[in-house]
């Protein structure tokens, strides 16, 4: 039998990861928030994965972004790199160094089923390699390396051509984010929190642009931005005031990113779009992408991590596809690349939390028709556990809540129940895919729930609760080799309600999506959820 070829990629620090590939495809994809239970956590990625019951051992390669000094994980955490270059020396293997964004780049495109794309790169800074084409180093100097938050590339096959990098200090939209976040708004930028920019986009679709737009157009890239005025407006002025200025920061983030890729988008006419790092979870701008380049891309990947714990994964890609390595070929995923990384629990673990709460609970075995009944009724909001744990920061279906789009009520008692989010913030759409078209002005493929678009118009009232003040949403396309389970239960609501559509949002309150079966059952009693549905089992389960 041939040997399985095994690599982990990790990224330390935030957003701490590790990622296992056997030949060629990722097979699990772990979050240390998942089970710290502090969204975006800071630690050490290898001591995470040394602590997981995961086959690492006959591992032969490694391998994760440089740091901003040379070695700099191997000195922050000497105990943990020397077993690992001790693993992959036993096993006559070895590590490699990849460029953040040249990381970010390759997650993107070889986790699409494009043989062509342009490829667009943007956080708030990572460093990379200087060089046209990055390949890995271990003994790389300060000369060879730069922080940078914007990269363009051209990928074909196996190859990533880069075309343009720009320095940190010219373009940091994703630093201006974060400063506006916590100087404007009082939101949370990271640790333990998580990055609140959703709450600034969901409050842009509310605002007017415009009014505040000269004080952000020429700035928004640049981290000196002055806040103060904003600030003072916030403390004196009403709601409206803060959706405007949201709204001017959308807007100039949009205009200054359109401004610099319009000249490669059309140098290249690209069909394809993939785009990674932390600015790429702004759904709004994907969205506008489409509108854009309406003529010219026809789609657009954003893979399931784009952010830094998707690096993890990138740098095991770029180990197995690029000729100056592994040189492998490309994989064609069906329909998308996978996502449902993370552990599936099996009965036992489930029967014993059952067994541990059966004063709190009561439980019965059901079917999913019996399930999607009950969603369509009652005011019901579901949660629903089984698979593999979601990759990424949506839940798809596999730790979901899910409930009824028709109802026009449902936002407010999902937030009274179980979110407590601001009341203008969006519930987004599970949406068959082959039902896209009909329901929404573009027929997009959004496996990831990535990219915002508009509902048409005509349909915007058979679902009240997933459409957006403006008639968008952040939809999620849903296949049958993407999540038979979650396909198979969204036509079942259809049979019964002519609509392909249900409400999903996170499986959490606020803390970092719920992992394990204890993690279900503890955000359920602390909620008012209604049901919580152990699908892989058929376990409904109420509170006494
Ligand atoms: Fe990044």
């Amino acid at each position: 039998m041939k040997k399985t070829k095994k690599i982990i990629g990790f990224h330390s620090g935030h957003d701490c990861s590790y990622c296992i590939f056997k030949n060629g495809i990722p097979v699990t994809h772990n979050e240390l928030e998942r089970f710290s239970r502090k969204k975006e956590h800071l630690g050490d990625a290898l001591e995470f994965l040394f602590q997981s019951n995961d086959e690492w051992e006959d591992v032969k390669y490694f391998s994760q972004v440089i740091d901003n000094w040379k070695g700099g994980f191997i000195k922050r955490y000497p105990d943990t790199a020397k077993r690992m270059f001790d693993i992959a020396k036993n096993n006559k293997g070895n590590f490699y160094y990849f460029g953040h964004h040249q990381t970010h780049a390759a997650n993107a495109f070889y986790s699409s089923n494009f043989d062509e794309a342009l490829i667009i790169t943007i956080d708030a800074g990572g460093w990379d390699f200087k060089e046209h084409n990055p390949r890995s180093y271990f003994d790389y100097t300060d000369k060879d390396i730069m922080p940078t938050t914007f990269t363009i590339s051209l990928g074909k096959g196996t190859k990533i051509e880069r075309l343009h990098i720009k320095d940190i200090n010219e373009f940091n939209i994703g630093a201006t984010w974060n400063k506006c976040l916590e100087e404007i708004f009082g939101l949370s930028t990271g640790y333990p929190y998580g990055n609140q920019a959703g709450t600034v986009m969901a409050m842009a679709c509310m605002g007017d642009g415009d009014k505040y737009f000269n004080d952000f157009k020429d700035t928004i890239h640049t981290k000196n931005i002055d806040t103060t005025k904003f600030r003072q407006i916030v403390k004196n002025g009403n709601e409206q005031d803060k959706f405007d200025i949201a709204a001017a920061i959308q807007k100039a983030t949009e205009q200054k990113i359109k401004e610099q890729i319009d000249y490669y988008i059309k140098l290249h006419k690209p069909k394809n779009l993939c785009l990674a790092g932390g600015v790429s979870l702004n759904s709004v701008l994907i969205g506008k992408l489409y509108e854009w380049y309406d003529g010219i891309v026809e789609n657009i990947c954003v893979p399931p991590v784009p952010y830094d714990a998707g690096l993890s994964i990138g740098v095991c890609q770029i180990l197995w596809h690029d000729e100056r390595f592994m040189n492998q070929p490309r994989i064609k995923w069906n329909d998308n690349s996978p996502t449902y990384l993370g552990y599936t629990y099996h009965e036992d673990s489930i029967n014993e939390e059952l067994e541990k709460n059966k004063d709190k609970i009561r439980y019965k075995k059901v079917d999913d028709n019996f399930v999607a009944d009950l969603l369509s009724k009652d005011n019901n909001v579901i949660s629903v556990f089984g698979g593999g744990s979601e990759s990424g920061r949506r839940a798809l279906g596999n730790r979901s809540i899910l409930a009824d789009p028709r109802n026009d009520k449902m936002k407010d008692i999902i937030n009274e129940k179980v979110k407590h989010r601001q009341w203008f913030r969006p519930f987004a759409p599970s949406i068959l895919k082959e039902d896209v078209k009909e329901w929404f002005e573009y027929d997009i493929n959004s496996p990831y729930m990535t990219t915002v678009i508009k509902f048409k118009k005509e349909k915007r009232d058979k679902v009240p609760a997933v459409v957006h003040f403006d008639g968008s949403a952040r939809l999620q396309t849903v296949t049958k080799n993407d999540n038979k389970w979650y396909h198979s239960f969204i036509s079942k609501f259809k049979q019964k309600t002519g609509v392909p559509i249900v409400l999903n949002t996170s499986f959490n309150d606020r803390e970092p999506i719920v992992e394990t079966p204890e993690h279900a059952i503890n955000c359920f009693l602390g909620t008012n959820i209604d049901y919580l549905y152990f699908r892989d089992v058929n376990i409904l389960i109420e509170r006494i």
